[in-house]
């Protein structure tokens, strides 16, 4: 299937983590410039830009933090004048900390839902005045389906970001249609480092609940990236497509 994405600018937030890191590469590949954004891990970036180049030379990496709009007014303002367009922005950077629901610091509770989701808003927002201009763009939001079913309250925070994150892509979508789609895409559980740290035992009651007994390679994620960014998708719009390998 050609998916008509050489040249496409496309910026991948949290490009240096798991997922961003399979998006980075599966977009060079397609030919497109990528813009691998982080914020803290700069060796990380420049290992993914090392494999990205391979096929797409032209692209960069690009420190922000997603969560300050300042940041980002600049980030978008300078990919735009570098590259004179943004076609796609692939809202993917978040964090996940567990502790107690009811011992839950706010500070964190504010971490995670700025990062997770008013970064989401303040990048798309920024994007979306480019995208407007130039009558054509592609946003996805990565969610998560702990959005939809809790997997522990341990997590309530990250849960209620990802929850935003659904009604934000609705919102965005009915704002800036019909030249820029919105979508999201809520995966399961992937194997990244986000997940390091967590009980094995708790790790193998989950794999046991997922019909397709394993848990995602990012590779899966960054090729439901790839579609929805085609025009092969170009009738979806506005909504969240799972992929958690099936789950009750
Ligand atoms: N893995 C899963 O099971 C799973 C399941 C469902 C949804 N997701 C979602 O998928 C996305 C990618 O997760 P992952 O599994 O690939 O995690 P990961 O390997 O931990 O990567 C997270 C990425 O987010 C970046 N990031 C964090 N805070 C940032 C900030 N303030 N500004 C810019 N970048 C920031 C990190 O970069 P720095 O280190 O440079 O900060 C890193 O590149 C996340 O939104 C996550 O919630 C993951």
């Amino acid at each position: 299937m050609k998916l008509d994405l050489k040249n496409k600018i496309v910026i991948i937030t949290g490009g240096s983590g798991g997922i961003g890191e399979a998006t980075s590469i599966a977009f060079a590949k397609e030919k497109a410039i990528v813009i691998i954004n982080y914020n803290s891990s700069e060796k990380k970036a420049q290992e993914v830009l090392s494999k990205v180049k391979v096929y797409s030379d032209k692209s960069i990496v690009f420190k922000c933090d997603v969560s300050k709009e300042k940041q980002v007014k600049i980030m978008m303002k300078q990919i735009y004048a570098k590259f004179g367009r943004i076609d796609v922005l692939i809202n993917n950077a978040g964090i996940a900390k567990d502790s107690n629901i009811l011992e839950k610091k706010v500070t964190d509770w504010n971490k995670t839902l700025n990062t997770n989701l008013l970064g989401v808003f303040i990048c798309s927002k920024e994007a979306s005045q480019y995208m407007l201009k130039q009558k054509s763009g592609n946003i996805i939001n990565i969610s998560s389906t702990s959005a939809i079913y809790s997997f522990s309250p341990d997590i309530a925070d990250y849960d209620a970001s990802k929850a935003g994150v659904i009604t934000l892509t609705k919102n965005f979508a009915k704002a800036i249609s019909p030249n820029v789609r919105v979508n999201c895409i809520a995966p399961g559980w992937v194997n990244t480092d986000i997940n390091k740290g967590l009980p094995e035992e708790f790790l193998r009651h989950e794999t046991k609940n997922i019909y397709a007994e394993r848990f995602a390679e990012p590779i899966e994620i960054a090729n439901l990236c790839l579609f929805l960014a085609s025009p092969k998708s170009s009738y979806i719009n506005g909504t969240v497509i799972t992929a958690d390998g099936g789950h009750d």
